[in-house]
C-alpha cells in the first residue's frame, strides 16, 4: 500500500506540473483528492492491514494529501497571476494618448426659425403657449367655426384617430384653449408640430406652425398689418417683397394670406414658388365673433386678430432652401451647414 501511495503522489505531482489552466487543476484536485478521488479509493484498502501499520499508512496518506494540497494551491496561485497579467497586458492603457473629440451638433433649421421668429415676438409681447398634437375636433374644427360636413374642412386634409380625435392640422386650436384660460387681454405665439395628408417640394405630410393672436379693446387689422409688417422685416430685412392676398378662413373675417417674395429665383419664377414669383408663408385675419361665441368672449366689447405662420416656409426663404423635404431627411452634410452651435 505504501507503494502504492508514492505510486499515486509521483503521478499526481506530474500531473500537476503538466498543468497550467485553472480549471483543469481543479479537475486534478478533484481526481485524486475528491471524495471519490484515487487517494479515497487506496485508503478503503487500511481495514485489511496489521493493527501496527495502519497508523504508520494513515499519517503517509496524510502528508501525501497534504503535499498534493499544496502543490495544486501553489500551481493555482501561479495560474490565476499569468491570467491577470495576460489581462492587464491586454487591457494597457497609454493615458499620455490625446482624448478623441466628440463631434459636436448644430442646431436644425427648424428649431432656430422657431426661436428667432418667437424671440422677434417676445419683444413685441408676445408670451409662449403650448397645446396637444393630438388635438379634439372640437378645438381643431367646431371651436373654430368649421361646422361638421362644412366644404372648409376640405382646405385641410386631416389624419383622424378616431370621429372626434385627430392629429391637429394647425395650431389655431391653441387659440380656443387659450381663451377659455384666459379673459383679455391676450397677446400668445404658439409654436408646434402639425399634420396633413399632403407631400410635395413645398408641402410636408409633418410640419410646424407658429401661431399668433391677439384680443384686446379696439384691436384693428391695421395693427395685424404693422406687426407682421415689423416681423418680416426685423427677420428678413427691409429689401423682401411683402404681399397680402385677400382670402377665407372660417374662424376669421376679413381674412388675409401673406406671401413674401421668393428668394430662390429672385421673383423670376421656379419650381419653388410655382412660378409665381412669391411663396405664401401665413394667413391671417380678425377672429371671427363666432369663436369669440365659442370661449365665452364679448364680440361687442374686444377685437382680436390672429395669424398662422409656416416654419418650413419661413426656413426655405432665411436660408435658400429649394425643397422642403431637405428638411426632413436627416442629412449631417446638409444640416452641418447651419449656425447654432448646441452647447
Ligand atoms: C392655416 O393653417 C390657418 N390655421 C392659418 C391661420 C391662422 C389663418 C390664424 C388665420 C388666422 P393654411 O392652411 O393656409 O392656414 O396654412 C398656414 C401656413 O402653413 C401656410 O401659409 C404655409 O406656409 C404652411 N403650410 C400649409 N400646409 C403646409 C404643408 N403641407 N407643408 C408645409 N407648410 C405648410
Ligand atoms: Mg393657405
Amino acid at each position: 500500500m505504501k507503494e502504492q501511495l508514492e505510486g499515486l503522489l509521483q503521478a499526481a505531482l506530474k500531473d500537476v506540473d503538466a498543468t497550467t489552466s485553472e480549471e483543469a487543476l481543479q479537475e486534478l484536485r478533484i481526481k485524486y483528492l475528491g471524495k471519490k478521488g484515487a487517494l479515497t479509493s487506496i485508503m478503503k484498502g487500511l481495514g485489511s492491514l496489521s493493527v501496527e501499520e495502519r497508523p504508520l499508512i494513515g499519517q503517509l496518506a496524510n502528508t501525501i494529501k497534504d503535499r498534493l494540497e499544496a502543490r495544486i494551491d501553489d500551481a493555482l496561485t501561479h495560474a490565476r497571476e499569468i491570467k491577470k497579467r495576460e489581462r492587464l497586458e491586454r487591457e494597457r492603457l497609454d493615458v499620455t494618448l490625446p482624448g478623441r473629440r466628440l463631434p459636436r451638433g448644430t442646431r436644425h433649421p427648424i428649431t432656430l426659425v422657431i426661436d428667432e421668429v418667437s424671440e422677434i415676438f417676445a419683444g413685441l409681447g408676445f408670451q409662449v403657449a403650448e397645446g396637444p398634437e393630438v388635438e379634439l375636433d372640437f378645438y381643431n374644427f367646431e371651436a373654430l367655426n368649421f361646422p361638421k360636413d362644412h366644404p372648409a374642412r376640405d382646405m385641410q386634409d386631416t389624419f383622424f384617430v378616431d370621429d372626434s380625435v385627430l392629429l391637429r392640422t394647425h395650431t389655431s386650436p391653441v387659440q380656443v384653449r387659450t381663451m377659455l384660460k384666459h379673459t383679455p387681454p391676450v397677446r400668445i405665439i404658439s409654436p408646434g408640430t402639425v399634420y396633413r395628408c399632403d407631400s410635395d417640394a413645398t408641402h410636408s405630410p409633418m410640419f410646424h406652425q407658429i401661431e399668433g393672436f391677439m384680443v384686446d379693446k379696439g384691436v384693428t387689422f391695421g395693427d395685424l398689418k404693422g406687426i407682421l409688417t415689423t416681423f418680416v422685416t426685423q427677420y428678413f430685412g427691409t429689401d423682401i417683397g411683402v404681399r397680402l392676398r385677400p382670402s377665407f378662413f372660417p374662424f376669421t373675417e376679413p381674412s388675409a394670406e401673406v406671401d413674401i417674395a421668393c428668394v430662390m429665383c429672385r421673383g423670376k419664377g421656379c419650381r419653388v414658388c410655382k412660378q409665381s414669383g412669391w411663396l405664401e408663408v401665413l394667413g391671417a385675419g380678425m377672429i371671427d365673433p363666432e369663436v369669440y361665441r365659442h370661449v365665452g368672449y364679448d364680440p361687442e366689447a374686444v377685437s382680436g386678430f390672429a395669424f398662422g405662420m409656416g416654419i418650413e416656409r419661413i426656413a426655405m426663404l432665411k436660408y435658400g432652401i429649394g425643397d422642403m423635404r431637405l428638411l426632413f431627411d436627416n442629412d449631417l452634410r446638409f444640416l452641418s451647414q447651419f449656425r447654432g452651435e448646441c452647447g
